[in-house]
């Protein structure tokens, strides 16, 4: 397999980011919707100091419909796909049967936080970069 090779793409300042408000962007390009929140209790592959800051795709891996972060998950209003995100983007309720992509992060020491790659594949593409 050909080996990818992600931009890192800062997404805000741990200053600026608020447990249970979630903040989207863009990433690994324009067309990849995602979303960075910090849930307030430590999550696998969760960074900060409460190792509990995480972002995925914003992309149902059902068919593409947007999740919305509320009430501690993510849920898809489509046909109501639930992806834990303390738990790596596990899927554990509706339709979706792949787990929503996590998007790796990392903090500077200013507390910049990057997004650095992508773990999973994005729904609708053949490769994520
Ligand atoms: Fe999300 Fe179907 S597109 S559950």
């Amino acid at each position: 397999a050909p080996s990818l090779t992600y931009p890192a793409v800062k997404v805000a300042n741990v200053a600026q980011v608020k447990t249970g408000q979630p903040i989207i962007f863009n990433y690994p390009d324009a067309s990849a919707p995602a979303i960075l929140v910090k849930l307030g209790k430590p999550a696998i592959g969760g960074v900060g100091s409460g190792r509990d800051i995480v972002a995925f795709s914003a992309l149902c891996t059902h068919m593409g419909c947007p999740v919305q972060y509320e009430g501690g998950r993510f849920i898809c209003r489509c046909h109501y796909s639930m992806f834990d995100p303390a738990k790596a983007g596990q899927t554990y309720q509706g339709l979706a049967s792949s787990w929503l992509p996590q998007i790796p992060l990392r903090i500077d020491g200013k507390g910049d936080i990057y997004a650095v790659a992508v773990a999973g594949l994005i729904w609708g593409r053949v490769k994520n970069v």
